[in-house]
């Protein structure tokens, strides 16, 4: 089958594999969607690992229902990527985002397991969920970041009446926005440095204002609009800048998520976050029970995914794609792969 290889630094590679069969009952997916996301695109900057297949925000059609009865030949589906134990106390209680086995052979985001950048993928059967009739699949990709904002949300715990502010206005951004605004939050303001992607994210309404973050005197602003500062910030860049922006435009005692993903080791403002007794919350995907929350909002109209989907491409163009989302110019916030 054909697929999609990462090569090296912002080197993406057509190329053919086998395709895989079900293993230990898994779901064989043929691949109908397939949306990019920002933490692929660390991996494309990065370069690393080579001969990864990415690809972990998919949807496609059970070509091979593998061990699940409730499956059948041609059953819309889309699945959580990852892989948890289910036997240790994170996934006990729940919380089987942070199992630590859970990215080891994660679908897209590890060299076992081949994601959603290819015609065909293998998914763990108990992951795979079906997709209701109402949703289509370029809907049903938009579950899994849209599930990452959410288990943010709820991470910031947000009260009727919060100043909520996002930092990065992509795809985590954007849909941290839209549940902040569901949770009563009063104001909703984003900071960031591409300004035809703030102008755009304005439009949908769900942020009441935007602000430039390549200018220094951006938390100036931010702190005089709120006098003081935000009650809860969502930090989704996964940069130090971002994360600086935070800790500074936070108000004493309040309250920031990082759900953007930084592979280096960053620097912050360690005495501003003392001195402001800063809550501090590491935020990493989601429950399954957020999963399919997310799936039952976009089912009920309540969340409007589509509107992020700006571009659908072939696998021939995704190159391109990840080059053009890189460049930090791009009004673009999801693009959608169909292999
Ligand atoms: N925690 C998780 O489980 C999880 C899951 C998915 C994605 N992520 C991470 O979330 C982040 C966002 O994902 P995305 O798909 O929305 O990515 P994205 O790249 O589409 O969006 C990030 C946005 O941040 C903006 N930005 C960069 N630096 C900024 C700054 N200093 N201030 C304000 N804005 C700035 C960029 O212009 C861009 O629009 C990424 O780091 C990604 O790896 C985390
Ligand atoms: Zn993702
Ligand atoms: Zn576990």
């Amino acid at each position: 089958m054909k697929c999609i290889k990462l090569k090296g630094v912002n080197d993406l590679q057509i190329a053919t594999i086998k395709k895989p069969v079900s293993k230990d009952g898994s779901v064989i997916i043929r691949v109908k969607a397939c949306s990019i996301c920002g933490s692929d695109l660390h991996y494309f900057e990065l370069g690393e690992p080579k001969e990864l297949i990415l690809g972990h925000e998919f949807s496609g059609i059970v070509v091979d229902p593998g061990d699940r009865l409730d499956l059948k030949i041609g059953d819309r589906v889309t699945g959580l990527p990852i892989s948890p134990c289910l036997k240790c106390e994170a996934c006990k209680t729940g919380n089987i985002n942070y199992c630590s086995n859970s990215w080891n052979d994660a679908v897209g985001l590890s060299l076992t397991n081949s994601g959603g950048l290819a015609e065909f993928l293998s998914c763990r059967s108990d992951m795979v969920k079906k997709i209701p009739d109402k949703v289509t699949f370029l809907e049903a990709t938009m579950t899994e970041p849209s599930s990452v904002s959410l288990h943010a949300i709820n991470l910031a715990d947000i009260k009727i009446g919060d100043k909520v502010l996002i930092i990065g206005g992509g795809i985590i951004g954007l849909m941290a926005a839209e549940f902040a605004k569901l949770n009563g939050a009063s104001y909703i303001a984003l900071a960031e440095t591409n300004l035809k992607r703030a102008k755009k994210a304005l439009k949908y309404g769900k942020v009441n204002q935007i602000f430039d973050a390549s200018k220094p005197d951006l938390i100036e602003k931010l702190l005089k609009k709120t006098n003081g500062g935000f009650d809860k910030v969502i930090e989704c860049c996964g940069n130090k800048y971002a994360v600086s922006e935070a800790i500074m435009s936070v108000k004493s005692g309040g309250t920031i998520v990082l759900a953007g993903i930084s592979l280096a080791n960053i620097d912050v403002p360690m005495v501003a976050a003392i001195m402001k007794e800063v809550k501090l919350l590491g935020a990493i995907a989601y429950t399954e029970k957020e999963f399919e929350t997310v799936l039952n909002l976009i089912d009920k109209n309540i969340i409007d995914v589509s509107k992020y989907i700006d571009a659908k491409i072939n696998l021939e163009k995704v190159n391109d794609a990840y080059h053009e989302l890189i460049s930090g110019e791009t009004d673009k916030i999801k693009i959608v792969v169909k292999p």
